[in-house]
């Protein structure tokens, strides 16, 4: 399969190019796209044969499950049940963006989206591209972000391409993705609810409605049954650069002790403290790094707080769990 790639404007994509893409996913194919926050690759999420061909073109373990995404709130009702109040709350707080709510799952959706749970996860994109195309094709889109399994997720057109070029029918080029990292993802039908994954939409933002809503992550080192079930996408390799990384904690004078001492034998350093565009870049540097030879990558830690809670968590994932914490 060839893949054809058409550029879109990102902030009024051209009706052609949105109508091309709406008439591939009505037919049961893939198509990758920008959202606000990474590439996703998305297929009818309401077509299980649809569906089944995002796992083969990611390579993605069947356990995983997708995240469906919707054009209007009228659609939420269509594919969840017994939706509490508070995700009204939180879909008019922040939708359209970057959060997404594990709700009880409507028999209309079929299994393999959700992995065989009984939940499923939706999200309303805020990407006039993402949201243009969730419209003109009429049905929820299933959409995990553009990667192969255990990479890291794509932030530009290229990096779909690096991955999936020859796997899936479309991409549509909507340019670099404003946030760069993945949505926040809330579990609805557990009490109180749980932050499954941190993301665009920052876990002091969601306190304000959720004052007891915390981020206990439960990273796994294997992809067993039993984990799986319990925590989908936990998995500790994740987001994985072909280089070595190591994530650094603790003061940061003895960090950067720390540091100088493991640099010293390797070689590395960079920093930088503007979370929002670690955030935009964070992706795209361990990709960049990769493609430069690079075969250990240091990272100085910083503030756990807003998007840098979302980047620690991707972060902590890229480097296999191996934090050198320098105050331990
Ligand atoms: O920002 C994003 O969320 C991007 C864009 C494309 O929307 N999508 C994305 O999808 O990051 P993906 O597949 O890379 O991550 C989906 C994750 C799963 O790994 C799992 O952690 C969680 O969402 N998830 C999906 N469905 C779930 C469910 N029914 N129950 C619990 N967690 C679920
Ligand atoms: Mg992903």
């Amino acid at each position: 399969m060839v893949t054809k790639t058409i550029i879109v404007n990102p902030v009024s994509p051209e009706p052609a190019a949105i109508h091309e893409a709406a008439s591939v996913i009505r037919r049961g194919g893939l198509v990758a796209f920008p959202t606000e926050t990474v590439y996703g690759l998305g297929a009818n999420a309401l077509d299980a044969d649809a569906v089944r061909k995002i796992f083969a073109a990611k390579d993605r373990p069947a356990s995983d499950p997708l995240i469906v995404h919707i054009a209007a709130l009228a659609q939420l009702d269509e594919i969840a049940e017994q939706i509490p109040p508070l995700a009204r709350a939180l879909a008019a707080a922040f939708w359209p963006g970057p959060l997404t709510l594990v709700l009880k799952r409507r028999a209309i959706v079929p299994a393999n989206v959700a992995a065989g749970r009984e939940t499923v996860a939706v999200r309303m994109p805020a990407h006039p591209v993402a949201q243009a195309l969730c419209a003109a094709s009429g049905v929820p889109i299933a959409a995990p972000s553009a990667n192969l399994f255990s990479r890291t997720s794509p932030t530009e057109a290229a990096h779909v391409l690096e991955d999936l070029a020859g796997r899936i029918e479309l991409l549509l080029d909507g340019g670099p993705t404003p946030i760069g990292l993945e949505s926040t993802v809330l579990d609805l039908t557990q009490s109180p609810p749980v932050l499954l994954r941190p993301g665009g939409v920052a876990l002091e933002q969601l306190q304000r409605l959720i004052p007891e809503v915390v981020f206990a992550p439960r990273y796994m080192a294997t992809h067993s049954q039993a984990d799986a079930q319990a925590s989908p996408g936990m998995l500790l390799k994740h987001y994985s650069p072909h280089a070595k990384l190591r994530l650094f904690a603790g003061a940061p004078e003895r960090v950067l002790a720390r540091m100088r001492e493991v640099a010293q034998q390797a070689q590395a350093g960079g920093r930088s403290d503007d979370l929002a565009l670690i955030g935009r870049r964070v992706f795209s540097s361990m990709r960049e790094l990769d493609q430069h030879g690079v075969e250990l990558i240091l990272v100085r830690g910083f503030a756990r707080e807003g998007i840098g809670l979302a980047i620690w968590d991707r972060l902590i994932r890229a480097a296999e769990g191996r934090v050198i914490d320098v105050d331990l």
